[in-house]
């Protein structure tokens, strides 16, 4: 058999094609498969066409028990005609079921996947979106359950869906035929169906929340898996596998509770739905074969009616399948809502503008500050957390260059946080030239502001692009020139290939100083005009560090400057100091001044390791040959 015209289309040819992706409905108040309407409507005519296959292949399908009646009547009473023609028909009629069930098969299944696709990439547009406190609250591992078994649950539910609904049609015709050929073994028949009904009606009420529970723990079992992959380093440095494997345990044995449990009530019930109608077979034997030696009834009929009753097998083994589909769909579906649902916390405002070109003046005005903790799934429930940041007030002239300091958790990330405008203050308000950051628009105000953090982050993509991330337009001489300034270029060099090679997953085959330099490397290429450096080369060697200090004050000279450190090299570079403690500025001044006049300055500095936090990226450079802490 040739496929030419029916293989799927080749995923190529798509890529690149920019169609409007359809949203779901936003009413929550909505059932989930109205919500979802939208997307389906994408859809309609391969749906409408795949409906209209599937109905002929069904009506072929109950035609060949009739036909297969009134030829043994026929061979039974006029036992010297032909057969032939009935052979002829049952044929056609095969030919006919297998081209129409393959056309309905392939094109309900390309809709779902399809479907599948259409809402994994709504869900990842939408996790662009969201803020970062959303990535605070929820871990990665629900998320990525999300993405892929419970698309998944929905995918499975679009594709049968149909195919059931047509089966309850062909159903409903069945014991239409049947009831023209005897009815009161059609009634009979039917004896089983309101207990059917009743059966199934305990099965949906069970497996709603059966699957919610399924789904939530294996959302539990990735977060363990993720977690361990991710932190495999600090893992291992603790000979903490044991303690992991038994995290993954508990997880695990929750999980396996839940799925036996769901396949205990599955069990329990499918039974009765696919058995009780033969049961109604032994009675429609037991009536029917009277009737046909009574001479009521023709033997062709009796066996039609027997191939009806188990042609209805196959339904009734579907509506069990259905309402176990259907109830996970429904759970699946209600769990990626709850992401959809999502908004962003920090959005553009309705007039939001582009940030107007100034000299780059600062303003923290009374600000005050709060991680939320609303959790989403069934993870623990919101506390609330004191203030990180309290009537927080700070001043950064043109061109200055600020050095913030303070103990371990005092605030000072979150300062550069807020001045990016990743979480929205609570109070208070923060200026640039006069504009308050909430009236701009964030893709403005993230061009003009520049951040590296203690612990950058890098893609698998080549060094080069990693350099260049947000200005793809950038030429080799300038990405080399940057990586230059921020005393990377050598050390790319020296690795097999170059500006072209491609960073490991989460950059761990460089270390963190390695790390860090390319981070710097970025701002040297973007040249922003606020920079902010939050311990930014806390894994570099002292003497490296220098050497990108001298490079820093040409890029620095006539941009305002926030450096996060407590390295006194780095905090030498600034015109002035800023101590924060308890979510307050407690001093300022020059270095010197507040060593003098400041005790806690001078403690905070003393034990400057205090920042040393064990992070990721501080434990990686721990275990890299050239973390240079
Ligand atoms: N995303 C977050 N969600 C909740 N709490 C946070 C988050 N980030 C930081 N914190 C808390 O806020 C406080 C200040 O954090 P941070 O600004 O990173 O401190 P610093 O940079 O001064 O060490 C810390 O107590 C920290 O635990
Ligand atoms: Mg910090």
């Amino acid at each position: 058999m040739s496929y030419g015209a029916t293989t799927p289309e080749d995923p190529s040819s798509s890529i690149g094609e920019t169609e409007p992706n359809p949203t779901i409905r936003k009413d929550r108040s909505l059932g989930w498969l109205k919500r979802l309407g939208p997307v389906l409507a994408t859809h309609r005519k391969r749906l409408l066409l795949s409906v209209a296959a599937a109905i002929i292949a069904m009506v072929v399908q109950i035609l060949v028990p009739r036909v297969v009646g009134l030829a043994i009547d026929q061979g039974l009473s006029e036992r010297n005609k032909s057969l032939w023609p009935f052979v002829a028909v049952l044929i056609a009629l095969a030919v006919a079921r297998g081209v129409f069930t393959f056309a309905y098969r392939y094109g309900l299944y390309g809709m779902a996947f399809k479907v599948e696709n259409q809402l994994r990439n709504l869900l990842f547009e939408h996790l662009g979106r969201l803020s970062f406190s959303f990535f605070d609250r929820v871990q990665s591992g629900q998320i990525i359950s999300r993405a892929n078994s419970d698309i998944r649950s929905v995918q499975m539910f679009l594709a049968f869906a149909p195919i059931m609904a047509v089966q309850f049609m062909s159903f409903i015709i069945a014991i239409l035929l049947m009831s023209a050929i005897s009815l009161p073994l059609t009634a009979i028949t039917m004896v089983a169906l309101p207990a059917v009904f009743i059966v199934g009606q305990r099965l949906r009420k069970i497996m709603f929340p059966l699957s919610w529970i399924v789904q939530s723990r294996q959302a539990e079992v990735a977060t363990v898996v993720d977690e361990n992959i991710n932190g495999i380093r600090v893992v291992k440095a603790f000979a903490a596998e044991r303690h992991q494997i038994n995290s993954l345990g508990v997880a695990a044995v929750k999980l396996r509770w839940a799925n036996l449990f769901q396949h205990y009530a599955r069990a329990a019930h499918t039974p009765f739905i696919e058995n009780l109608p033969r049961v109604a077979l032994a009675l429609v034997l037991l009536i029917g074969g009277r009737q046909v030696i009574d001479g009521t009834l023709t033997i062709g009929d009796l066996i039609s009616f027997n191939l009806y009753i188990i042609l209805l097998q196959a339904p009734f083994r579907f509506i069990g399948m259905l309402l176990i589909l259907g109830q996970r769909a429904k759970a699946s579906a209600a769990r990626m809502y709850e992401i959809l649902d999502e908004s962003p916390s920090v959005t553009d405002s309705p007039g939001a503008i582009d940030l107007p070109s100034g000299n780059g003046l600062i303003r923290f005005d009374n600000v005050s500050f709060t991680y939320g903790t609303e959790t989403i799934g069934d993870s623990a429930g919101s506390t609330s957390s004191p203030p990180i940041l309290h009537e927080f007030n700070l001043v950064l002239q043109p061109g200055s260059i600020t050095a913030i300091v303070g103990r371990t958790g005092t605030g000072k990330s979150t300062v550069s946080r807020l001045l990016m405008r990743f979480y929205d203050v609570e109070s208070g308000q923060i200026t640039i030239d006069g504009s308050d950051v909430r009236s701009l628009t964030q893709s403005s105000l993230r061009n003009r502001v520049g951040l590296v953090s203690d612990e950058p982050f890098l893609f698998s993509t080549t060094i080069k692009e990693n350099i260049a991330y947000g200005m793809p337009e950038a030429t080799s001489t300038e990405i080399e020139e940057a990586a230059r300034a921020a005393q990377a270029h050598d050390f790319i060099c020296d690795l097999k290939s170059g500006y072209n090679t491609v960073v490991g997953e989460r950059g761990y085959d460089l270390s963190g100083g390695q790390r860090q330099r390319i981070a710097i490397a970025r701002l040297f290429l973007m040249k922003p005009q606020i920079l902010i450096f939050d311990d930014a080369t806390s894994s570099i060697d002292v003497a490296v560090e220098e050497a990108i200090h001298k490079n820093l004050l040409t890029l620095l000279k006539g941009r305002t400057t926030i450096i996060i450190a407590h390295r006194l090299s780095t905090i030498a570079l600034a015109d002035s100091v800023v101590l924060i403690d308890n979510g307050a500025v407690v001093a300022k001044g020059t270095h010197s001044d507040l060593m003098e006049t400041v005790p806690l300055y001078a403690q905070t500095l003393a034990s400057g390791d205090a920042d040393k936090k064990p992070t990721a990226a501080k434990t990686q450079a721990i275990f890299s040959e050239d973390g240079g802490l």
